[in-house]
């Protein structure tokens, strides 16, 4: 189907194809290993109320924004400023959008490539079972060359996807595959919930515990909301901008964003009674998820097999995140630097693989360098904290702004839904005011309590 306003932009076929696009750019290793992780290390219940929280009052109406400011402009996000608001420097956009890309591409391809490992490592048997041993097999696997090997590998793949443009394809693949993740999770939740530590895993995610919140806990739970629903660097718009005429944006943003959170809090309900049964550390940072799910698998009957099908799904889940980041670097290169898309595609690409081998290099031999923001020296740790928690969450005060402030009302308020009832002028007004009034200096007020 062919959009009306600009025939050679092509529009998502069907209703469900707009919505299964979007939660497949949101729903990746964000919700599956970044979510417990960073709820391990911010202890917990109090993480989830609070990203919870930052996922209706800021998430739902950024995405909207994202969402309108595409379905308005048929561009991406260079384009898209440009169109609404030419020669002034909304336009500079996009560089923000790019530099948050590559950074997140380049850690994200290391774990991507993990989870191949750990693919792999299932299918031919040789994964550990107990958590002693996955732990210093997790140490050995990122201190050798094998996390590099990976995360090249699955860059190429990436480059094979996007120079030649058949996104489409892997789109389609991914409205069949985020339901069968999603099985596989609820699953796997099941049998976490009959595990003997169910219930202290399942306090330590609910039940918050209001002395536990830190600036930098607050901090934590506004990223990893920015991160989980691919929100503040234009992913959402970009893909908005195949919407129809007659996608209702607002409802479309509430059901990617329910989701997406409820996928993260599966994850949760998987890991964390598995964390306190085998007594794992439940702030062991980026590793958790790799030393957990291959002991709840090995205990299964059938282990390993669950075992190659989980990191399977996973590594596809991420592939269709990574190429929505790939999209934004390559449309801008192309849009901005007039660069054809096979030299686009190969500098991004190139570019991502120099910095991923850093973030693989920063589990091994990389010298604890001083970096800013953040305590530990970890060039991984420090991409995905700038990238996540500062960045992104950038990006969307900007998309507030630019949407809340700048554009005219009527315009927003008509791209957010033509329906003309009393539930979708509410919904409308709620996510205008959230634009103004509290996304703007709600993040302006988490970024200074934190310097
Ligand atoms: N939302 C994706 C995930 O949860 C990550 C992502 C971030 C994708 C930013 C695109 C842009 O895995």
């Amino acid at each position: 189907m062919k959009n009306q306003q600009n025939p050679s932009r092509a529009v998502f076929a069907t209703r469900i194809g707009a919505i299964a696009t979007t939660v497949g750019s949101a729903v990746g290793l964000g919700n599956i290993w970044r979510f417990p992780y960073e709820a391990g290390i911010h202890g917990g219940g109090a993480f989830l109320l609070l990203y919870i929280a930052f996922i209706i009052i800021l998430g739902i109406p950024v995405l909207s924004a994202e969402f309108a400011l595409g379905k308005i402009t048929h561009k991406g996000v260079s384009g898209a400023f440009r169109t609404l608001r030419p020669g002034t420097p909304w336009r500079h956009f996009g560089i923000i959008a790019v530099i948050c890309g590559i950074m997140i591409l380049s850690f994200y391809s290391v774990v991507a490539g993990w989870t191949l490992e750990y693919t792999y490592e299932a299918a031919v048997g040789s994964l550990s079972d107990n958590e002693m041993s996955l732990h210093t097999a997790f140490d050995d696997f990122t201190s050798g060359w094998r996390p590099i090997m990976w995360t090249l590998l699955f860059l190429a793949l990436n480059y094979t996807v996007i120079s030649r443009g058949v996104q489409k394809g892997i789109e389609r693949f991914s409205n069949i595959l985020t339901p069968i993740l999603f099985l596989l999770i609820i699953a796997f939740c099941i049998n976490s919930l009959m595990l003997p530590g169910a219930e202290e895993g399942l306090k330590f995610l609910f039940s918050p515990d209001f002395s536990k919140i830190t600036p930098q806990v607050v901090i934590g739970a506004l990223g990893q909301a920015f991160f989980s629903l691919s929100l503040g660097m234009g992913t959402m718009l970009t893909y908005a901008s195949y919407f129809n005429e007659r996608t209702q944006v607002a409802r479309n943003a509430t059901i990617t964003a329910a989701l997406d959170t409820l996928i993260a809090i599966m994850a949760g309900v998987l890991i964390f009674p598995a964390v306190f049964t085998f007594s794992i550390e439940p702030a062991e940072g980026p590793r958790l998820v790799f030393e957990v799910l291959p002991v709840v698998f090995s205990k299964l009957p059938g282990g390993d097999i669950w075992g190659v099908l989980f990191f399977f799904m996973l590594f596809l889940a991420s592939l269709t995140s990574t190429i929505s980041m790939c999209e934004i670097i390559v449309a801008w290169l192309i849009e901005e630097r007039k660069m054809r898309r096979s030299q686009a595609s190969i500098l991004t690409i190139a570019i991502a693989m120099l910095l991923g081998i850093l973030c693989a290099l920063s589990f091994s031999i990389l010298p604890g360098i001083r970096l800013p923001f953040i305590g530990e020296p970890n060039v991984f740790r420090w991409f995905d904290y700038t990238s996540s928690n500062i960045l992104l969450p950038l990006g969307g005060l900007l998309i507030s702004v630019f949407t809340g402030w700048i554009l005219d009302r009527r315009i927003v308020a008509h791209a957010l839904t033509d329906r003309n009832s009393r539930r979708a002028h509410l919904a409308c007004r709620l996510i205008i005011f959230s634009l103004r009034w509290v996304a703007p200096p709600m993040i302006a007020i988490i970024f200074i309590l934190n310097l």
